[in-house]
């Protein structure tokens, strides 16, 4: 592969996903596109190289994309902002219109421990009948992932990572060497395919996002045009949960940090008109 095969590669990436692609990263083009070689008839990295520069190829972008993108991910990562929520879901509640949903979106949901967490943190902090209707909106840009995490099916590996044992029991059911979420649990969870790159308006607005790890895989101008998007998104008093590598600083003046809780941010109070 030529560094102009490289770029070449590398830019459909970004450009369909905002991922950023250096020179150092050439190693996960060698690991991860040899399936997307074999399925498109390609002999090499440098084939499907100039293969993207001759012409443009809607469904070999997809499949390049797909393979570059990260789904690492576990239940109640990193605990925190799910221990915030937590404590907030009562006056996020209480801060409904009569007969308005309680909405949270889950906008790089990967495999879906994320949602799920929440799901199973609503169900235990609300109980089984609360008070208002709750939706939890799932998504994100690999149409692979969404099909595994709609089945809501985790191997004894992911949930031995960051899930009690007292939530297994309780919202799981074991299948063999499997554990399938509970009926009750799936149906709180809608799952879309949607690239934050694309207009989000038509999703509606929202109490709480978690857009965690995957901000970190973008350039700053990426970054910006993303979170002011988020901020379009939310609630006046709703919040924007980022990963523990991810900052709104630097990057928009429409998000604060929430005083005292890390990865925690809020529209500005000078924004929120805006
Ligand atoms: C590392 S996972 C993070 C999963 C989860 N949020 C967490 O923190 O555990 C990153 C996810 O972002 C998704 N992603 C990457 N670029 C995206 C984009 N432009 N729009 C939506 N999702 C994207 C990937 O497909 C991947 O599933």
């Amino acid at each position: 592969m030529t560094n102009d095969d490289f770029a070449e590669i590398a830019g459909v990436v970004r450009r369909r996903s905002g991922i950023v692609l250096t020179g150092d990263k050439a190693y996960l083009l060698e690991t991860r596109l040899g399936p997307v070689l074999a399925k498109f008839g390609l002999a090499s990295l440098g084939a499907l190289g100039q293969r993207l520069k001759q012409r443009p190829d809607d469904v070999l972008e997809r499949a390049v994309v797909e393979a570059l993108t990260t789904h690492e991910s576990s239940f109640f990562r990193d605990g925190k902002p799910f221990e915030h929520l937590a404590r907030i879901l009562p006056k996020l509640v209480s801060a409904r219109a009569p007969g308005a949903a309680l909405r949270i979106w889950s906008a790089a949901c990967s495999t879906g421990q994320e949602p799920f967490s929440i799901a199973m943190l609503i169900a235990d902090t609300l109980g089984p009948r609360p008070e208002c209707r709750v939706e939890i909106l799932a998504t994100d840009i690999s149409a692979e992932i969404l099909t595994r995490a709609r089945q809501g099916v985790f191997t004894q590996f992911e949930v031995q990572r960051g899930l009690p044992i007292r939530s297994l029991v309780k919202h799981f059911k074991q299948e063999g060497a499997k554990w399938r979420v509970s009926p009750e649990l799936a149906a709180m969870v809608r799952f879309e395919e949607r690239n934050l790159l694309n207009d989000l308006s038509a999703i509606g607005k929202f109490d709480a996002i978690f857009c965690r790890n995957v901000l970190i895989y973008f350039d700053a101008p990426t970054k910006t045009r993303v979170l002011d998007a988020l901020s379009r998104r939310l609630m006046p008093e709703g919040v924007l949960y980022l990963g523990g590598a991810e900052t709104v600083l630097g990057l928009t003046d429409r998000l604060v940090p929430v005083s005292g809780e890390r990865g925690a941010y809020g529209i500005s109070t000078q924004r929120a008109a805006a």
